[in-house]
């Protein structure tokens, strides 16, 4: 798994240029470079050195906390090359102690690589340099879930401590949408006098699922339609229990839910806080679902994304709910 998310990242990256994977494309997203050499530096803190960040090659340069996305362009970064060789070099020294590593940070590593594909992804998209490939939305209509307890949360070996612990939760009863709201929905919208979303044109294919919508976006544009966006427990109960009456719960485009982000009851951080207790409160929003990038393996119906309400470069679209 490990050699899977790496042939991922070369894939993304192999068209670009090095002046490509240099330059900062955008104040909202890294260099493809620092990214590129971040994955490096996470896996050799975690794998070889166990999280002591005094022990690591690049001290400070690649911890995502110490320099803000927009500054990281100015800084001393290894250059594509070297970042490359510096990959390698870690990787074989975690491929000689695999047999002795925790299996825990072994998946939290791979997990990592592959979420961070996925920023990549966002960085292309904005420089124009890669394409969305959308599924098309066939399915029409809602479903009831009915009321009652479901366990919100995981047990899985996969999951991060923000999916734990799983718990009970009992909810009413509330309708969903099978689909994923369209573009050609969403136009009704924009027509109608709301903002375009990012990226937007009028050529984008009708049926595919809107995506690059704010949470606010979202939220106007459910209320616009009669409709609320869904709690992020009633998001995971439809997921976890609809099955394929659901179209496309994962895989298409992250789906803003209602719901702030905040830790379970119970939460406790591990291995280490700053992978998401940092950021509850009451100013991000939680996603669920994945995107049309998003490997299988972190598009699970129990993983959260969150992000800022009015972020919109993210894969993001909605599905709309409402009260039964
Ligand atoms: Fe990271």
């Amino acid at each position: 798994m490990l050699e899977d998310a790496r042939r991922r990242t070369e894939a993304l990256l192999e068209p670009l240029s090095g002046e490509q994977l240099t330059r900062q494309f955008s104040p909202l997203q890294s260099p493809l470079v620092w990214d590129l050499a971040h994955i490096g530096h996470f896996e050799e803190l975690w794998l070889l050195h166990g999280g002591d960040e005094r022990l690591s090659r690049h001290d400070d340069l690649y911890d995502a906390l110490a320099h803000a996305r927009s500054e990281r362009g100015s800084l001393g970064l290894l250059s594509p090359d070297e970042a490359r060789d510096y990959l390698k070099l870690v990787r074989a020294a975690v491929l000689d102690a695999l047999p002795d590593l925790d299996p825990f940070l072994v998946a939290m590593v791979v997990q990592h690589e592959l979420q961070h594909g996925e920023t990549m992804a966002q960085t292309l998209v904005l420089a124009g340099l890669l394409e969305a490939t959308l599924p098309q939305v066939d399915a029409s209509g809602d479903v009831v879930v009915p009321a009652g307890p479901f366990t919100l949360g995981s047990t899985d070996d996969w999951a991060y401590d923000n999916e734990r612990p799983a718990h009970v939760v009992e909810l009413p009863s509330f309708r969903i949408d099978r689909a994923l709201v369209t573009n050609g929905e969403y136009a009704e919208f924009v027509d109608a006098g709301a903002r375009a979303p990012l990226h937007w044109s009028d050529d984008l294919p009708a049926r595919a699922p809107v995506q690059h919508v704010s949470f606010d976006e979202a939220e106007a544009y459910a209320r616009w339609r009669g409709k609320r966006l869904p709690t992020e427990a009633e998001w995971e109960k439809a997921a976890k229990t609809l099955g394929a009456e659901l179209d496309h719960a994962t895989g298409a485009v992250w789906q803003w839910t209602s719901t702030a982000f905040h830790g379970y009851p119970g939460f406790r951080a591990f291995p280490y806080r700053e992978y998401s207790e940092p950021f509850f409160g009451s100013d991000y929003r939680v996603l669920r679902g994945g995107s049309w990038v998003t490997d299988p393996l972190v598009a699970r119906p129990t993983f959260r994304n969150w992000d800022l309400p009015q972020r919109r470069q993210i894969f993001s679209g909605l599905r709309c709910a409402s009260d039964d």
